[in-house]
């Protein structure tokens, strides 16, 4: 049986870095292991990628997320069920936080999003949040110079990050300052890793 281990944050904290960098490093103890992210980059989670969609309601957006999600959950569960350890960057607790967040006014109950996913997810072993001030992040996502999604401002991140804390302290999700060097944060990924396997 192998494991599932995700990743969260807000954007800009170096989850997908802190991702690749642990597969590395698990993979040289000859460790089977995938590295997968949602949105996927297959059906649903590229609709949602590719902006088609448009302008749509925090609601219906997270039902989206969730669809994509039922789909990735298979294949997770398949994986996770051939001895791999699966490291996903991302998974419900995004819904949680960023569609609980106000977009415009606009935001989904937070229960109401943990209702939408409990029936059918692969509960995590581990769940490791990258947390770290959004006014730092974001001048890292600026740097990356991507494009910026209507996600990346300061307000809204920073009730994103705000309810991924909550939901870490009632789900024991384990926090990692994400403001230290990139050396501090994986070596803690790896001690929470290597605790859970
Ligand atoms: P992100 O991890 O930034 O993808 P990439 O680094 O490959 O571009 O995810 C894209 C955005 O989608 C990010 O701003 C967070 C948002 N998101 C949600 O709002 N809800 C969700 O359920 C998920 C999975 C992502």
């Amino acid at each position: 049986m192998g494991s599932l281990i995700v990743f969260e944050g807000i954007d800009g904290t170096g989850k997908s870095t802190a991702c690749r960098l642990a597969a590395e490093a698990l993979r040289r103890k000859g460790l089977a292991v995938e590295v997968t992210a949602e949105p996927t980059h297959e059906g649903i989670g590229a609709f949602i990628r590719s902006g088609a969609a448009g302008r749509i309601s925090q609601r219906a957006e997270s039902l989206l997320f969730t669809a994509d999600r039922w789909e990735h959950t298979e294949a997770m569960r398949k994986s996770v069920s051939e001895g791999k350890v699966v490291l996903c960057d991302r998974y419900y607790a995004s819904t949680a936080a960023y569609q609980s967040a106000k977009l415009e006014g606009d935001s989904a109950d937070m229960d109401w999003l943990m209702s939408l996913c409990e029936p059918f997810v692969r509960v995590p072993d581990v769940v490791i949040l990258l947390d770290a001030d959004p006014a730092a992040t974001l001048e890292r996502v600026g740097v990356r110079g991507e494009a910026e999604s209507k996600f990346e401002n300061l307000p809204f991140l920073t009730q994103v990050r705000a309810a991924y804390l909550d939901l870490a302290e009632r789900y024991g999700y384990e926090v990692v300052d994400a403001s230290r060097p990139a050396d501090d944060v994986l070596s803690d990924v790896l001690q929470i890793i290597h605790e859970v396997l």
